[in-house]
């Protein structure tokens, strides 16, 4: 599930523009466009390889199109793909936590990315990797 930060009811929220994606020889997106507007829940469906995730991935700013165009809150993904980051939110259904983090290193991660000013009773500042030390880092 990706949500959209966006303040304008009614206006295109993810746009996406005859977007390819090839992997070397994969062509995992071929000429893919969709509107979603303001307020709308929207359900990608399709097989395992359809091209869900890379389409996700696109819509985050994690991987370029090869080719095509892509607007998230009138943002493109491509040439400010900052202003994409700061206003969407992936929850994945896999497991996403990365193993060369320890697990305080991954709850840092994650309430960054959340803009999560407070946590664990705390500033991230107090709960940074580097002053994580000594706590989290030997939990795996
Ligand atoms: N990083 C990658 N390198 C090479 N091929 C990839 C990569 N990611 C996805 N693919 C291929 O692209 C196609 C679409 O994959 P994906 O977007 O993961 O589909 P879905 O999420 O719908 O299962 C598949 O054929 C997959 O094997
Ligand atoms: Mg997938």
């Amino acid at each position: 599930m990706i949500t959209v930060n966006q303040p304008e009811e009614g206006t295109s929220t993810i746009s996406v523009r005859s977007v390819s994606k090839s992997y070397g020889d994969v062509r995992a997106l071929d000429s893919v466009s969709l509107e979603i507007r303001s307020g709308e829940i929207f359900g990608l469906l399709g097989p395992n390889g359809a091209g869900k995730t890379t389409l996700i991935k696109i819509l985050t700013a994690l991987v370029p199109p090869t080719s095509g165009e892509a607007f998230v809150a009138g943002y493109s993904v491509t040439r400010q793909p900052y202003e994409v980051k700061r206003r969407v939110g992936w929850v994945a259904a896999e497991v996403i936590l990365d193993d060369d983090l320890t697990a305080m290193e991954n709850l840092w991660l994650q309430a960054k990315l959340q803009n999560m000013s407070d946590w664990r009773g705390g500033t991230l500042r107090n709960c940074s990797p580097s002053s994580a030390s000594g706590t989290g880092r030997t939990v795996r």
